[in-house]
């Protein structure tokens, strides 16, 4: 086999994050987090990030975590916003203020928010908490902050800079103040979307409520599957997706002690997400197992299968490109 599939594992404890990924990294409330570019660079506006497997996918996957009380501020992407949660409880709120609704999530938990709207997040529980996330396209854009994140950012001494770079203004001088990104006008503010409480919930799939989404392949008893988006196909049976949101990519969830795919091949991108339970993956006659946090991109057209082989049950996402 001419390539080396261990460069297409990102074991989660390998991962190098960034400790100031956004320009609200010296606020409270913002400061005690991490963020990490597992596959494509997602949207860290620190230009050091690390990102794990560069290649393009179609999608991006990123982590955060975060010590109590600590998250992201208020911000609206332009593509898609898939959270994995995999610890502690993640209370999401959005808004221009924030106020306009909550959620609180936990692990094997699944939120799609929209594009085009401000959402923030933050870990509600005692202990340091982890999450991923999935974003749309080869090049996910740039994020937008709502105007008193941007002015409470320049107070702290970061800027961020009209080419996406962030200026730490205490270590370096600005040469040119234009080239400063300015906090949205109230005419601007009106052109994002709003949502209640009820409408995110939609958009949301608890892990608790598993049993409720199940479906079976027909596959000797041992496989359970949620499709959370877009279309899924395996083992000649189609799924139907839970959440409505054209994302660019799918996400499934494969579930059971005795879980596992026979051998298929796929032409575009795909990766495996591990949340609990180990998997072994043969691809091309390759082996290569992933447990909890780990993920592995999938080389495109591969002769793969994978099997769960802890003595739990296992619970695999699974995320491919459909754009
Ligand atoms: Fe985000």
């Amino acid at each position: 086999m001419s390539i080396n599939i261990t460069t297409r594992l990102a074991k989660f404890e390998e991962l190098i994050p960034s400790n100031i990924p956004f320009v609200e990294g010296k606020l409270k409330g913002h400061q005690d987090r991490k963020n990490y570019s597992v596959i494509g660079p997602g949207v860290s506006e620190d230009a050091k990030q690390n990102v794990k497997i560069a290649e393009p996918h179609g999608f991006n996957i990123g982590a955060v975590s975060a010590a109590p009380m600590n998250g992201s501020g208020l911000h609206s992407h332009t593509t898609a916003e898939v959270f994995i949660i995999h610890s502690g409880a993640w209370r999401f709120y959005w808004g221009v203020d924030g106020t306009e609704g909550e959620v609180i999530l936990k692990k094997g938990d699944i939120a799609s928010f929209p594009t085009n709207m401000f959402r923030g997040f933050q870990n509600v529980s005692k202990e340091e908490a982890l999450m991923f996330v999935v974003l749309g396209e080869n090049d996910p854009g740039v994020i937008t902050w709502t105007p008193n994140l941007l002015k409470d950012a320049k107070e702290s001494g970061m800027v961020l800079m009209n080419d996406n770079s962030l200026v730490d203004t205490e270590k370096q001088k600005i040469t040119d103040e234009t080239k400063i990104i300015q906090p949205l006008k109230e005419d601007e503010l009106e052109s994002f979307d709003h949502y209640s409480s009820e409408d995110i919930e939609k958009f949301v799939i608890r892990f608790d409520e598993k049993d409720k989404y199940f479906v079976d392949d027909e596959h000797y008893q041992s496989n359970k599957i949620i499709n959370y988006i877009d279309q899924f196909n395996i083992h000649n049976k189609s799924f139907i997706p839970n959440i409505p949101h054209r994302t660019g990519f799918s996400l499934s969830l494969l579930h059971g002690k005795k879980a596992h795919i026979h051998e298929y091949k796929l032409e575009k991108s795909e990766v495996y997400h591990c949340l609990s339970g180990e998997w072994e993956i043969d691809c091309d006659g390759d082996k290569i197992a992933i447990k909890e946090k780990d993920t592995f991109s999938v080389p495109k057209n591969s002769l793969r299968s994978i099997k769960q082989i802890s003595d739990e049950d296992g619970n695999l996402f699974i995320i491919r490109q459909t754009n």
